[in-house]
């Protein structure tokens, strides 16, 4: 049998390039090897986002169209939506006995967040514990690897710590996950801030067409030390040059500008046209293959269907076997 993958997102946009440099384009590669699963984590979504639930319906789609267009084969991974698999919540349940507050508390990527919601001391219950509920989605899959971008590290390994716990107490049920990187781990946003995020509105996203594609990369940050073309500039820590060394494939254009660039003979249009360039390049495709699915909404539609029937009879077997290993079996209507 195949080994499992599980990963996900949160329907809250559509995704964007971090997303694909962190963890898409792991999928992508590993979808033949793995008996992949992926979660549109809409329940976890619902814990930020609780008093607009409607955003959550609108990008469903939108998500399973961004994995589509990257190159997911329906046909192999299944696309699966949280919360249509109820046992997923039941498995939370269970599993929130098994942590602590004080291991909660410590989560840095939750930290940061509540820091980003300005939640102060009200913080919902159901956000904090959002990694208990992540946990019981990676292991109902019974996952060997989660693909997944630097800041959900914290939460593999609390998934980690609640099957070492679950399966010493009860039974031997579940799969210590281990999660996997891409090759970059955190891709800057447009300013130049540490992460792409949504929040941030930092982005530039697959389904970007291309005069949103040259309109963001024109306003990119680059060095501020650097007032005239002719200064010499940084090209370390400049997110011009961070994409480029991405997402452009001629290697020789990219160093021929950064020894430009150093020496203050080039200036910052015309590495901007060519990353442009490059840009627009890679997303072509992407761009297409979304255009084509999204004129096929009855397709895109039964993929996820098929998709969550999949993933819910797995979820469904490894309820019967935590149940069992709980002694929760009861079997009442056995005589
Ligand atoms: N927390 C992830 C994110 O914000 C989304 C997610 C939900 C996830 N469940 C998951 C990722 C399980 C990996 C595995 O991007």
């Amino acid at each position: 049998m195949l080994k499992r993958i599980l990963t996900g997102d949160r329907p809250t946009g559509p995704l964007h390039l971090g997303h694909y440099v962190g963890s898409l384009q792991n999928r992508v590669r590993l979808q033949h090897q793995y008996d992949t699963y992926i979660l549109i984590a809409d329940v976890q979504a619902l814990t930020d986002n609780f008093e607009h639930p409607e955003i959550l319906g609108d990008n469903l789609f939108e998500v399973a169209l961004d994995y589509l267009a990257v190159g997911i084969d329906p046909d192999k991974v299944k696309i699966v939506v949280q919360s249509m698999v109820p046992e997923l919540a039941e498995l939370t349940i269970y599993f929130l006995n098994l942590v602590t507050v004080a291991t909660l508390e410590r989560n840095p990527t939750v930290k940061d967040e509540i820091q980003q919601h300005h939640f102060g001391r009200k913080i919902p219950v159901g956000f904090w514990s959002y990694p208990i509920s992540q946990a019981a989605d990676i292991t109902i899959f019974k996952a060997e690897l989660v693909p997944v971008g630097e800041d959900q590290l914290p939460m593999i390994e609390q998934a980690r710590e609640i099957v070492r716990r679950f399966n010493s107490l009860y039974a031997k049920v579940l799969i210590e996950p281990k999660a996997m990187l891409g090759n970059v781990a955190r891709l800057p946003g447009t300013d130049g801030g540490a992460k792409m995020s949504k929040s941030l509105k930092n982005c530039i996203y697959l389904g970007d067409p291309p005069e949103m594609v040259r309109k963001r990369v024109m306003s990119m940050f680059t060095d501020p030390t650097r007032i005239h073309p002719t200064d010499p500039g940084h090209v370390e820590g400049n997110p011009v040059f961070t994409y480029h060394d991405v997402f452009n494939p001629d290697k020789a254009e990219v160093e021929e500008l950064k020894e430009r660039y150093r020496k203050g003979k080039v200036g910052d249009v015309e590495v901007k046209e060519r990353l442009f360039k490059a840009l627009d390049a890679f997303l072509k495709p992407i761009r297409e293959r979304r255009a084509d699915y999204a004129a096929k909404p009855d397709r895109v539609r039964e993929i996820m269907m098929e998709g969550t029937r999949q993933g819910r009879t797995v979820a469904q077997a490894t309820m019967e076997e935590v149940r069992h290993a709980m002694k929760l079996d009861y079997k009442l209507d056995r005589r």
